[in-house]
């Protein structure tokens, strides 16, 4: 990739102490990890995800939330992490890169990533709706459109750990995203569209505590005109790109 941006992005990182990667749908879509949208194929076709995807539903019918989540797990089960997953985790080892998704798939874990925030949770940390205890679920496809969630000890059913809308962020994970942007020298947002708040304010913060803001995206976002240097391509082909002009 001839990319003059991408020689500015390592430069400003070649300067940087500290590095916060904050990382977006746009992260994993190269592993084929089906959008929101994408999931609601054959009997799911007829489903909302927007209201699927909320305590009201849950109430209402957890057999059928359960169900759909359970098929988001089984389906995430079936793809890899990316090169730019990698190459993040390989840039830890080396540097202090700290990363914080909005993703709620486990793909910069299984990439070899330690200690990321998930500040939307993730598909796989269940948790019980009543008391609170985590619970850990097998991933299995469901075989029709309702499956009970499991039952907790306490009486209460095992819900998904993810943030749904409506719902407000974790405390503790937001709060160390909030700390991870204060205190680095260059934030890179990789594969956000930047309109989901409050992690959209993210760069912000780290605006305004003085970092370089740095965007990989093949395309504009909402974000963009924030940025110092923007990184037109994917993050599969840039990361690894950066990652390797760093060595
Ligand atoms: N590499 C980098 N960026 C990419 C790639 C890629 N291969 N493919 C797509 N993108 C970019 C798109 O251009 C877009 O700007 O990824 C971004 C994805 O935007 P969204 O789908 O809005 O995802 P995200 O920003 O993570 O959404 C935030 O909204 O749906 C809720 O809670 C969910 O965490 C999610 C939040």
């Amino acid at each position: 990739m001839s990319n003059a941006a991408i020689s500015q992005a390592v430069e400003a990182i070649r300067s940087a102490t500290t590095i916060t990667v904050l990382t977006g749908a746009g992260m994993s879509a190269e592993s084929g990890v089906p959008t929101f949208r994408d999931v609601q194929t054959g009997l799911w076709a007829k489903y909302d995800p927007m209201t699927l995807a909320t305590p009201e539903a849950w109430e209402d019918d957890p057999a059928l939330v359960w169900a759909w989540y359970q098929r988001r797990r089984a389906m995430l089960q079936a793809v890899e992490p990316n090169d730019g997953h990698r190459a993040v985790a390989e840039w830890a080892s080396t540097a202090d890169v700290r990363v914080v998704t909005q993703n709620v798939d486990d793909l910069h874990e299984r990439a070899g990533s330690t200690d990321v925030v998930n500040v939307h949770g993730s598909l796989f940390a269940c948790r019980c709706d009543t008391c609170g205890r985590h619970h850990e679920v097998e991933a299995r496809e469901p075989d029709g459109e309702r499956v009970d969630p499991p039952a907790c000890e306490c009486g209460g059913r095992v819900r998904p750990g993810v943030v749904w809308f409506g719902e407000m962020l974790p405390q503790n994970a937001f709060a160390e995203a909030t700390a991870r942007a204060e205190a680095c020298d260059v934030f890179l947002l990789v594969g956000t569209s930047g309109v989901v708040y409050p992690a959209a304010g993210l760069p912000h913060i780290a605006r305004g505590a003085g970092a370089t803001i740095i965007e990989i995206n093949p395309q504009e976002t909402d974000l963009s005109d924030a940025c110092d240097i923007t990184v037109r391509a994917t993050a599969a082909t840039a990361l690894p790109e950066i990652v390797s002009a760093l060595r």
